[in-house]
């Protein structure tokens, strides 16, 4: 999973908080800075319950509660002023070797438990780009087939003028709705109906995913011309290598 600086270079670009890990292996999403003076966050303490800020030392879980507040505490023993005391926190799962956050009203959803996810016997690589213009833009792309052609396979021949190593060009193309989604199809001249570009199709997943069987693509806003790019690939190992862990 990725985690620390790695995750927390995203974390604080696309919503100005801070991935919080503690001792006992919470993971929290919280604010950036810290309600009492605006220390970062990011140097915070990580103990048992919490992450504690490095300024005064509040110490919070990852509900976004103050769970102690030592100089407060010390000087009025009755006072409970950290009972009034929250930094904003945002529920999370993990799951798939992501860290999921959710930023929306309550209740928080569930993360779908993709079969995927489950798989194991392989190996999975998660990978990070941010890609300078809208969300939207991107997630069209999860439901254009014809662009394959051209943009992947013929790219390299047609930058050379070598129009004899064009790909087989896109005969039919069909869209369906299903539950999470729309599935997109294609005929391809050197593919018929029971080729599964047809019969399976690749799953343009709302609101923001692409899913064409072992690779996900999800496409988070980070603001109105920048995207977050985040790619989930499973490579599995040879049957005569399984079970693998
Ligand atoms: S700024 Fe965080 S405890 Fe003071
Ligand atoms: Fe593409």
């Amino acid at each position: 999973m990725p985690t620390g600086d790695d995750m927390n270079r995203y974390a604080s670009r696309t919503s100005d908080t801070w991935l919080a890990n503690s001792a006992d292996n919470w993971t929290g999403l919280i604010d950036r800075h810290c309600p009492h003076r605006r220390a970062d966050m990011k140097f915070g303490f990580r103990e048992t319950c919490g992450l504690r800020c490095c300024y005064h030392g509040w110490l919070f879980d990852h509900t976004g509660a103050c769970v102690s507040q030592p100089f407060e505490e010390t000087d009025d023993v009755e006072g409970r002023f950290k009972d009034k005391i929250r930094i904003k926190a945002y529920p999370v799962e993990v799951k798939g070797g992501l860290v999921w956050a959710y930023f929306g009203p309550d209740p928080a959803p569930l993360v779908p438990n993709y079969e995927p996810f489950e798989w194991g016997n392989g190996f999975i690589q998660i990978g990070f780009s941010e890609i300078p213009c809208n969300w939207f833009q991107c997630q069209e792309n999860s439901i254009d087939p014809v662009h394959f052609e051209w943009m992947h396979s013929n790219w390299a021949a047609g930058k050379t003028g070598d129009t004899k190593s064009y790909a087989p060009t896109h005969l039919k193309v069909d869209f369906e709705e299903i539950e999470h989604g729309i599935v997109y199809k294609r005929i391809r001249a050197d593919t018929n109906e029971a080729n599964p570009l047809w019969t399976v199709g690749r799953n343009c997943l709302r609101p923001n995913s692409l899913f064409t069987g072992n690779y996900f693509e999800w496409r988070v806003p980070i603001d109105d011309g920048n995207t977050l790019s985040v790619g989930w690939f499973y490579n599995p190992v040879p049957q005569d290598m399984r079970p693998f862990k």
